[in-house]
């Protein structure tokens, strides 16, 4: 448990002071991007940063660009003061809060899309999402100039492509996954399972269960498509109103596998997303 408070800066300019500050020191600088309403999973990386790095920046900003029009951008749920108490307390040095015109100046016209891994799995259904993140994650970095920079497996697809962008334009940043943390019922920690009813929450859980029970299926050799098959049934039984995908790609470049056993040494990643009432989920696994 650490005493001291997290520092709050708000520009770009006083960002910069600060991080260079740390900087001269010798502190090598980690990195965790957020929207806020922070859970043990988020707390995790910056853990995870203040393992390989003397000095953890974490950014919190709900990013408008990756969401649609007519999601959840208005209700999303914001809690600086506690978010920052949860940081300090987890060892993180500065927490970057900007305004909306901090990251979008006026008359903004660049964006970053990472081609074809933003237009599968959660592209098909937010095809404006991945388009938002690897913007937003792409200016966060130029502001913050990170060395390591730590995100959540559980959006898989998310940490995939910035690994990519980071990758083709030479940001020169490790990326870091974090391990998904999950209730004792499985159920993956997000900041939307605020919005589950008690009762939705009791049932939400079968996404993970039924990746789990998929995974086991494909590790003792059923074909790729039979046991994703069974997984989609048991989360529509389970009372998902609708369901997005449940998919088994590979796992780097996203791409489906091909039906039948997996082949030796070949790698699995199963993704699903499923609405229960208002509320959508994702989870993935490793196979
Ligand atoms: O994973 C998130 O919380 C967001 O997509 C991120 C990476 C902070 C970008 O807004």
């Amino acid at each position: 448990m650490n005493n001291q408070t997290a520092r709050i800066v708000r520009t770009r300019a006083e960002l910069r002071d600060a991080v260079a500050a740390e900087r001269q020191k010798g502190k090598k600088i980690g990195f965790v991007p957020t929207m806020g309403a922070l859970h043990d999973g988020h707390i995790s990386l910056v853990e995870k940063a203040g393992d390989k790095c003397q000095c953890v920046v974490a950014s919190i900003f709900v990013n408008p660009t990756q969401f649609a029009p007519g999601e959840d951008l208005d209700r999303y749920p914001r809690d600086e003061e506690g978010d920052v108490a949860r940081l300090s307390a987890a060892g993180c040095n500065l927490v970057y809060c900007p305004s909306v015109e901090e990251m979008y100046p006026e008359g903004s016209l660049t964006n970053v899309r990472v081609e074809q891994m933003s237009d599968l799995l959660d592209g098909i259904y937010r095809p404006h999402f991945f388009y938002g993140v690897a913007t937003v994650v792409a200016r966060l970095f130029i502001h913050v100039q990170p060395d390591v920079a730590v995100f959540g497996e559980k959006d898989y697809q998310q940490l995939q492509i910035i690994k990519r962008m980071v990758r083709d334009l030479g940001f020169g940043i490790e990326i870091i996954g974090g391990r998904t943390w999950r209730d004792a019922d499985g159920l993956a920690q997000s900041s939307r399972n605020a919005y589950l009813s008690e009762e939705e929450r009791t049932r939400a859980s079968e996404i993970h269960s039924a990746l789990h029970r998929a995974a086991a299926r494909i590790r003792i050799g059923a074909p790729v498509e039979t046991a994703v098959r069974e997984a989609r049934t048991s989360i529509l039984t389970a009372g998902f109103s609708k369901l997005d995908y449940v998919s088994a790609v590979d796992p780097a470049t996203l791409q489906d596998l091909p039906d039948g056993p997996l082949s030796e040494g070949q790698g699995c990643r199963l993704l699903a997303a499923a609405w229960m009432g208002s509320t959508r989920l994702i989870d993935n696994l490793g196979v």
